[in-house]
């Protein structure tokens, strides 16, 4: 008897201790694994786990399937899932109001600016506040430009007028729609194709990626490229859980990240070229490339919107911005 709880105690002692050797990391995001952000993660899951030999598993919880929009952040917080990588319009909610710089309409007039803006001190200097919400920020990963879809044409400011418009919980977001006269809802990611397919709303704003792999199109008739707001994520990990790793574990993760951004920048604009050809070739949703005169109209209509968040924003990033884009 005495010897079988001895043998029982070294059994579990070596049990844990296996278990201890491999660090478990959760990885949720709530897109689909065929988009940019779906398949760097699981570029990081590869390296991640090839330069540790072994010594971390990730696993990864695609389309919102652990955590949804409105809790992912929170689980974040208390560890119970230990990376993320959030669009950047959801850390408003965090009352980090400052990331709602990328959300503001038409302020990236090209990647070039966008990636001055996030690698330089502006976008440094946003990850560096994560810290004082218990989380790190360890990249920006890519999703490129957003296009506004409805069941009817979109051309005009006119045109969007009393549309029901799907966000993200930002309060850029909900201006930018109002802006337009149309009316925000802010709905999760993951409800988007339901909330259309049942008309609660009447239209989104999407990169071709996440409207093509949540088959927007089966639900949407009209797509007009208006490329009018930016779509990026950060990746984020859980503070406490980061700084306990080991310095050796830490430099290899902290390596695979880098080597799955460079990855994620290097895949997104094809990704997203390939989505829009396959919404073209379901023949369900009209492709419109709004002309440049057209858009030039689109984006003075929202330009309001960059002056209504100058404070809350601050001047310092808006026009921080404006200089690197001039
Ligand atoms: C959205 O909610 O529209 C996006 O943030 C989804 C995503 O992560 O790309």
């Amino acid at each position: 008897m005495r010897f079988a709880l001895l043998l029982l105690a070294c059994l579990s002692t070596l049990g844990s201790a296996a278990a201890n050797d491999t660090i478990l990391i959760k990885f949720s995001h709530v897109v689909a694994p065929d988009t940019p952000k779906g398949r760097a993660a699981e570029k990081f899951k590869e390296l991640a786990e090839k330069m540790s030999a072994g010594r971390v598993k990730v696993q990864l919880y695609p389309n919102g399937q652990l955590y949804k929009d409105r809790e992912e952040m929170a689980a974040l917080q208390r560890n119970a899932v230990q990376i993320l990588a959030p669009s950047l319009s959801k850390f408003g909610a965090l009352g980090l109001r400052q990331f709602e710089l990328f959300d503001l309409p038409y302020i990236f007039p090209n990647d070039k600016v966008l990636y001055r803006v996030m690698d330089g001190e502006i976008g440094q200097g946003l990850l560096r506040q994560l810290n004082s919400k218990g989380i790190v920020g360890l990249a920006y990963w890519d999703n490129g430009f957003k296009h506004f879809s409805a069941n009817r044409p979109l051309r005009t400011p006119a045109d969007f007028k009393g549309l029901r418009m799907r966000i993200q919980a930002s309060k850029v977001l909900e201006a930018q729609m109002k802006s337009l006269g149309a009316v925000p809802k802010v709905i999760a990611f993951s409800e988007v194709y339901s909330a259309l397919q049942q008309q609660v709303i009447d239209g989104a704003e999407n990169p071709e990626s996440n409207f093509r792999t949540q088959r927007m199109h089966e639900v949407q008739k009209h797509l007009t490229l208006s490329q009018h707001g930016y779509v990026g994520y950060a990746v984020i990990v859980n503070k406490t859980f980061w700084e306990g790793l080991p310095t050796d574990l830490r430099a290899q993760l902290s390596t695979a990240m880098q080597l799955a951004t460079a990855y994620e920048r290097q895949i997104a604009d094809e990704e997203n070229r390939r989505a829009l050809e396959e919404v073209r070739a379901a023949h369900t949703t009209e492709i419109y490339v709004l002309p440049l005169a057209d858009r030039e109209i689109l984006r003075k209509q929202m330009l309001p919107v960059h002056r209504e968040f100058l404070d809350i924003i601050g001047k310092d990033l808006i026009y921080g911005t404006y200089r690197i884009a001039a």
